[in-house]
């Protein structure tokens, strides 16, 4: 049984394989040869609220051929404190694959191992790995491959977004530099967990930077809290809602100590000349990304959105082929 739940348990060969099958999946669209899921039934369970993920999955099911069933947490009865074990068992015996937004990773693993049954990852708290599969299909369609790339991502480093880009740059082999202040960096475990080695620090006038490598992969990792030095030639400049889901009660503190991690016109002009700029969306102009900058990039962001239907398509497809 095949599931998606994370990068960091995704083979370099599966994410390569499902790279190269979202490519077809988008030529394909509209005549596909096959409809592997004709006769199933799936269920999206979202625990948070979602428009891309939950359009994009609901889209792609059916173009499959599945049937769709779209659960809103609140209105089942895990909302009124169900285990997820239980529920698991009952949707096992009766959906065919299942898409799971929640909260703890936890959750997702303990429902694909009780509902046996494909199932996804359609974001946790700790990981979005469906996301970074499309941006790094995105990147891949405008630039070529990633490996030997310099990606930045500027803002809260130490949610589920920039984790599932550290798994991916460790099996990919490409730069990923964080920029985020202290506290808002990942935590060294999970680069270990990545396989990253030759971990080590070194302090800067801007503060302490953490660079560590994979010489397996050539795959490497910058943390730090300056900004400029982590655009400086960047092919990706990427970015994320500063309050993710479940954050809010702390979003007066997290704008106060993140504002000035932007991606705007001037530090644009830092990257390589014609670098990309993504955002995973949704955006709130004048955090994280400022309008003109954004308006700027329009095309590749949306590209990026839309390309959730075809990579989530290829996952599918991965997972019951
Ligand atoms: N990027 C993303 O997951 O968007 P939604 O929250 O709208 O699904």
């Amino acid at each position: 049984m095949k599931h998606l739940l994370s990068l960091e348990n995704l083979s370099r060969a599966d994410m390569e394989s499902i790279l190269s099958a979202t490519l077809t999946m988008k030529r394909e669209r509209g005549h596909h040869a096959t409809r592997p899921l004709a006769g199933q039934t799936w269920a999206l369970i979202f625990a948070k609220s979602s428009t891309r993920t939950r359009v994009s999955f609901e889209v792609g099911l059916r173009e499959l051929g599945a049937d769709v069933m779209f659960l809103s947490a609140a209105d089942i009865q895990l909302g009124r404190g169900e285990p997820i074990k239980d529920t698991a068992r009952v949707l096992g015996r009766m959906v065919h694959g299942a898409v799971f937004r929640t909260f703890a990773q936890a959750d997702v693993e303990e429902f694909a191992r009780y509902a046996n049954i494909p199932t996804i990852n359609a974001l946790t708290d700790e990981e979005h790995p469906c996301q970074i599969l499309t941006d790094i299909f995105t990147f891949q369609e405008q630039r070529g491959p990633i490996h030997g790339k310099v990606v930045t991502f500027v803002g809260d480093g130490a949610c589920n977004v920039p984790a599932s880009w550290v798994f991916a740059a460790a099996k990919l082999g490409f730069e990923l530099r964080i920029a985020a202040p202290r506290g808002f960096q990942p935590a060294l475990s999970l680069l270990e967990r990545a396989g990253f080695t030759h971990l080590h620090a070194r302090s800067t006038p801007a503060g302490e930077v953490i660079q560590a490598t994979i010489a397996a992969t050539g795959g490497k990792i910058v943390i730090t809290a300056d900004l400029q030095a982590a655009a400086a030639g960047a092919d990706l400049l990427y970015t994320d809602v500063w309050v993710s889901m479940g954050k809010e009660a702390e979003a007066a503190a997290r704008i106060q100590v993140l504002t000035g991690y932007q991606i705007n016109e001037s530090l644009v002009k830092l990257a390589q000349p014609g670098a990309l700029v993504m955002h995973c969306l949704p955006a709130y102009r004048g955090k994280e990304i400022d309008d003109a900058t954004f308006e700027a990039h329009s095309r590749t962001i949306f590209d990026e959105a839309e390309n959730r239907l075809h990579t989530q398509k290829a996952i599918i497809a991965w997972l019951v082929g």
